[in-house]
């Protein structure tokens, strides 16, 4: 085996922010699922389960994750009562864990440099609130995907379900990769259990972690971002 071969792979994997609408085809879909079999997990208890949605499925999905995320703006606009008046609607995020919860001190800076490098990429100012709204909107709609996918955890075995989850994941977006497949990582669908309930049923015990998608990137010139890629940061060791 070529170690080179795997960097280049690992390398060429980035987050795809525009897909072009042409499906991926089912067998390539397949070998992609096979591929994630060789993940590892804990006492091989392979503790996660996947949603894939395609066709009109993954439509309702994203007409059902937009109308969600409008309905939060004013609490994104940061208007007063906001909060409150979408808790009495029964439209308040009803997501299984909180996506929007705040990053610690120590890695906020990270999250919010990827952020403001993406929009100024993007040419988006920072207080065009309008053109804001409407690049998150494109999450939702798992950015023109033609699949969407889900990934759920089991709810006993946390917080190793979610480490094999995100394992499995890896090994998914790398053998997507190779088969010439892009994705995106689509926390944001998270946010809401809705939309996913509509359309999958999925056991009691299994919690909605993430999302993604998969398709063939277009080459809009959001496609041309990179984040920084910054080494893993070692733990000193005791002298
Ligand atoms: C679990 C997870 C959830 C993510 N959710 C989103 C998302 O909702 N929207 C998005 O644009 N990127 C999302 N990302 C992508 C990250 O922003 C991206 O991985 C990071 O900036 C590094 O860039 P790269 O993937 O291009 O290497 C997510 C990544 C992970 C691992």
């Amino acid at each position: 085996m070529n170690p080179d071969a795997f960097s280049e792979l690992a390398a060429a994997r980035y987050s795809v922010r525009d897909f072009r609408p042409d499906p991926v085809a089912t067998e390539i879909v397949e070998e992609i699922l096979e591929d994630t079999r060789q993940a590892p997990s804990w006492s091989n208890t392979r503790p996660f389960m996947l949603a894939l949605a395609t066709g009109e499925r993954a439509d309702r999905l994203r007409a059902a994750y937009i109308a969600e995320f409008d309905v939060t703006l004013p609490v994104q606009h940061k208007k007063r009562g906001a909060m409150v008046r979408l808790a009495l609607s029964g439209k308040a995020p009803d997501g299984d864990y909180r996506t929007w919860a705040p990053h610690p001190a120590d890695l906020l800076p990270h999250s919010q440099a990827v952020g403001s490098q993406l929009y100024a990429h993007m040419g988006i100012a920072r207080d065009d609130r309008k053109a804001r709204d409407a690049a998150v909107r494109r999450n939702c709609e798992a950015f023109g995907a033609p699949v969407i996918g889900f990934v759920l955890v089991h709810k006993g075995l946390m917080p190793f379900a979610a480490l094999d989850a995100g394992i499995m994941l890896q090994t998914l977006f790398l053998s997507a990769k190779a088969h010439g497949v892009d994705s995106c990582p689509l926390g944001v669908l998270a946010t809401w259990r809705r939309p996913f309930d509509a359309e999958f049923e999925a056991p009691a015990d299994y919690r909605l972690i993430t999302g993604f998608a998969l398709g063939y990137a277009s080459d809009a010139p959001v496609n041309d971002f990179r984040a920084e890629r910054r080494a893993v940061r070692l733990v000193p060791a005791r002298s």
